[in-house]
């Protein structure tokens, strides 16, 4: 490679730049806020598992593990891979960490990149960010699955996110979901011939993700298929319309999709996806459900699980749309200093400003006042304070409001408080 190469972020991946990940900053932020008030505590987990535990976990036949998964084998010949998800990984801590014998349920969140080697396109990266939460442990109680949608609902209200559209669905369990399965198989083998490639081909691998199908020719086909509304067991239709009846308590709105069924195989009884607006067709900002039984399949007592991971990408994307987006980060105050003995004056100023929470720049270097406030102006200033040799020895300071150009003289003594008060901020 010459040395000449320029290097570029690789495909899928992106950089995040200043002012948007000012808006990253305050999502997470509120993200923090608002579940701390539900009572969950941040859990901090590994870039890299063992990649058996994906496989388990979200389902050898799936396409994240079949295909999308950054797999390689560690020096001791472990093979790893990069997570795709933190659900499993939240479990694998669950019981590495005894948690069963914290009070219940255990109350977690996870922020951070997720890897999966999808098509890039708008809303969808290969290394993307997810806000996860999780509930293990204690009751599988309807308020439960309730409480947790409306904690994520709260947290949009909060951004004021557009469009926001909740479904929700009941995928039943081990009881009633096998039988349901083997009725849609046998419909679909019937219609068989219309289906496109990848809709034959999931009848035998996964028959309830053909209904996840966006085909436009498939849909007829699929809107007549047998709802598993009508075939879940006593247990996990009384379990849904408990979920409703605590979603309606909440206020929360929702619709009932029949076909959400995600595509993830630890999923369980309830199901949900939220939309917002401005996505385009990658327009699902979160996905979550239950599943009980996940952390007994990796080798952990019979504990119950409900959870939720959003898209950090498409909700900022998401906001961006909607306008509302941080504007460039302006400063407080550009120091315009000249000579020796402004210079040890300005960095003494800008030190007791910034600790004052002001946003300061202070030049490097000398520079002509012309300069300086030229420079000031682009940084979108809101003053400059000028400091030169009259300045330093009067021990009156000028400090200039850039939008009027209106000058204040000012002591040392008195700057902070001047400019506290037009902050609008008490001393
Ligand atoms: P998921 O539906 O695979 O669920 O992902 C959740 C969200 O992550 C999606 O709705 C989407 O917003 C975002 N997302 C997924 N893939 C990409 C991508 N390639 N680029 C950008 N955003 C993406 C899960 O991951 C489950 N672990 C959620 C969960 C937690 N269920 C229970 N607990």
């Amino acid at each position: 490679m010459s040395t000449k190469t320029k290097f570029q972020a690789i495909k899928g991946t992106r950089d995040l730049l200043p002012p948007e990940t000012a808006l990253w900053n305050r999502v997470e932020q509120t993200a923090r806020e608002v579940f701390d008030t539900f009572g969950y505590g941040e859990i901090r987990l590994p870039i890299f598992e063992a990649t058996d535990l994906f496989a388990r976990s979200i389902g050898l036949e799936t396409d994240v593990v079949s295909k999308e998964m950054y797999t390689f084998e560690d020096r001791d010949e472990t093979s790893v891979s990069l997570r795709p998800e933190v659900t499993a990984s939240t479990c694998r801590a669950y019981i590495e960490h005894n948690m069963q014998q914290l009070p219940q349920p255990v109350k977690l969140y996870c922020i951070g990149p997720m890897f999966r080697r999808e098509r890039p396109q708008k809303g969808r990266y290969r290394q993307f960010y997810q806000i996860n939460a999780e509930i293990l442990g204690g009751p599988d109680a309807p308020a439960i699955d309730a409480e947790v949608i409306e904690m994520v609902m709260t947290f949009f209200e909060r951004l004021e996110l557009q469009g926001v559209q909740l479904d929700i669905n009941s995928i039943g369990d081990r009881n009633c979901r096998p039988k349901y399965v083997e009725l849609l198989r046998a419909e679909l083998l019937k219609v068989k011939d219309k289906l496109g490639a990848d809709s034959q081909r999931r009848i035998e691998t996964n028959p309830l993700r053909v209904l996840d199908s966006k085909l436009e020719h498939e849909q007829p086909i699929i809107e007549k298929l047998p709802q598993i509304g009508d075939h879940l067991c006593k247990d996990c239709a009384e379990h849904y319309a408990a979920v409703k009846h605590e979603l309606e308590l909440r206020g929360v709105k929702y619709r009932e999709n029949w076909r959400l069924v995600r595509g993830l195989d630890y999923y369980m009884r309830t199901t949900f996806e939220i939309t917002a607006r401005g996505l385009g067709s990658q327009n699902a900002v979160c996905g979550g459900g239950r599943y009980d039984g996940l952390v007994e399949l990796l080798g952990g007592p019979p504990t119950k699980g409900i959870g939720f991971a959003i898209g950090e990408d498409r909700l900022i994307l998401s906001l961006q749309e909607s306008g509302k987006a941080p504007a460039a980060q302006g400063r407080d105050v550009y120091i315009a200093w000249m000579g020796e003995n402004a210079r040890a004056t300005a960095i003494r100023a800008a030190k007791n400003l910034r600790n004052a929470g002001f946003t300061v720049e202070l030049p490097p270097v000398e520079q002509k006042f012309g300069k300086a406030l030229g420079q000031a102006d682009k940084l979108g200033a809101k003053y400059a304070l000028i400091l030169g040799d009259n300045e330093v020895s009067s021990g009156e300071w000028t400090l200039k409001k850039l939008a009027t150009s209106e000058q204040t003289k000012l002591t040392e003594a008195k700057l902070l408080e001047y400019l506290r008060k037009a902050r609008g901020v008490s001393s």
